[in-house]
């Protein structure tokens, strides 16, 4: 097991009618600013139970977060954080308001280009305004976890930056909050998930045995739920294992004492930047051909992969990487997720385009041993076509 530190302030509160316990969670004297998306937190009654949860508490609103946050929307609300002298954020919404509010808590305590958060990847950041969030869509684990992606729509650009200082102070996590999602959301959240833990699993063994179990089980249990999570019915407990699935699959626990990947990640911010795909989707596209072109780097690990997720354990070790490879392909497509990017009208020519980006980012050496060059990506990407 490699060696490694793990510390993860985020206070979770798991479960049904969990909203209310926001009065104890923001201080009494605090001067909030709500963050949301579009209307979805207004139009299922979240928003609603917040304002009450927080009772006499001054409170300002920032809604219109758009998914891939960007930082000419979030400019605004670091505006009016620092007009109204506002000194407690709280994030209502999925992955994107949940970045946007770190962005925002980073950049309304941070003097000068706030830009220069994401062009140090948050090295710049030396503290930020404290914050919780109201989980409405598990995907991202962005709820207990110190990243964020934000795009700048100027130049196209979809950069991560992390930082300690930026890890929700709470997270409230009630499943029935996943109610309203559209089964479209659902699944991009299991391919989420389910790609985050591979990014983390899917390199080398480092005889690191309960990080490694702990990642199947996540795997396993994202395949088991998935079904159920997509009925329309309102399924406490399915969507119960996927919101707690989400936050472990990127909290830190299973990247503690292994090597990461994150190569499928990198290039599908760029395929988001530039094609506007859905994250999730840009992922089901990319990691199959990943697993694809880097079969002879990853071949240890994908012969685990193969037997302990999908019990694949017949035929030669070839055979069984294919099958591996097939199942996941196959899993993503059972969600009614498409696994090519030419089903999102993109093809051989807009390649060159992708590996520009992913150049101008210092995207050149990315994966568990930097082996992933721009002609890696690039055959990735044909791979993925
Ligand atoms: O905007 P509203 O109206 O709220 O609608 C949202 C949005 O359109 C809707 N939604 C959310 N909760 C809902 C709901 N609709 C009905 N009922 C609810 N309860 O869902 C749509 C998508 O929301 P979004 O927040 O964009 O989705 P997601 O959680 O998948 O977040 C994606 C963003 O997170 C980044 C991605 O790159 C992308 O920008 N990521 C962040 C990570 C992190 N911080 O650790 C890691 C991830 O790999 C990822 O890169
Ligand atoms: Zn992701």
């Amino acid at each position: 097991m490699l060696n490694f530190e793990l510390h993860n302030p985020t206070r979770i509160v798991f479960g049904r009618e969990t909203i209310g316990r926001i009065n104890e969670l923001v201080p009494s004297g605090a001067r909030a600013l709500v963050l949301y998306g579009g209307e979805s937190a207004r139009r299922n009654g979240v928003l609603g139970q917040v304002h009450e949860a927080l009772g006499s508490r001054v409170v300002f609103e920032f809604g219109g977060i758009e998914p891939n946050p960007s930082f000419e929307t979030l400019m605004g609300a670091v505006e009016m954080v620092r007009d109204k002298k506002l000194d407690f954020l709280l994030a209502v919404g999925g992955g994107s308001v949940i970045d946007g509010a770190k962005f925002v808590a980073a950049a309304a305590a941070y003097d000068g280009d706030p830009w220069r958060i994401m062009e140090t990847h948050g090295a710049a950041v030396t503290q930020a305004v404290p914050f919780g969030a109201v989980l409405t869509l598990p995907a991202t684990g962005s709820e207990m976890n110190r990243g964020a992606v934000i795009t700048r729509k100027s130049t196209q650009a979809k950069l991560v930056f992390s930082s300690p200082h930026v890890y929700p102070r709470f997270s409230i996590l009630d499943p029935t909050m996943t109610y309203t999602l559209p089964s479209r959301q659902l699944a991009n959240g299991l391919v989420d998930a389910f790609t985050h833990v591979m990014e983390q699993y899917l390199t080398y063994p480092v005889d690191a045995r309960v990080q490694d179990r702990i990642s199947e089980g996540l795997l396993q249990t994202l395949v088991e739920i998935a079904p159920q999570v997509l009925t329309p019915d309102e399924n406490y407990e399915a969507r119960a294992n996927l919101m707690w699935s989400a936050t472990l699959a990127l909290n830190g626990l299973i990247a503690a004492g292994v090597p990461e990947d994150w190569s499928t990640h990198m290039i599908g911010h760029e395929l988001t930047a530039l094609h506007g795909i859905e994250h999730a989707r840009t992922l089901a596209t990319v990691l199959p051909a990943a697993m694809l072109v880097r079969r002879d780097a990853k071949r240890a690990r994908l012969l685990q992969y193969a037997e302990r997720v999908w019990n694949i354990t017949e035929g030669s070790e070839a055979e069984r990487i294919d099958a591996a490879i097939a199942a996941t392909r196959g899993f993503f497509e059972s969600l009614g997720v498409p696994t090519h990017l030419r089903d999102y009208g993109v093809g051989a020519e807009h390649i060159d385009a992708v590996i520009a980006q992913l150049e101008a980012h210092g995207m050149t050496a990315l994966g568990e041993r930097q082996g992933v060059t721009l002609d890696v990506s690039r055959r990735i990407l044909e791979a993925s076509l």
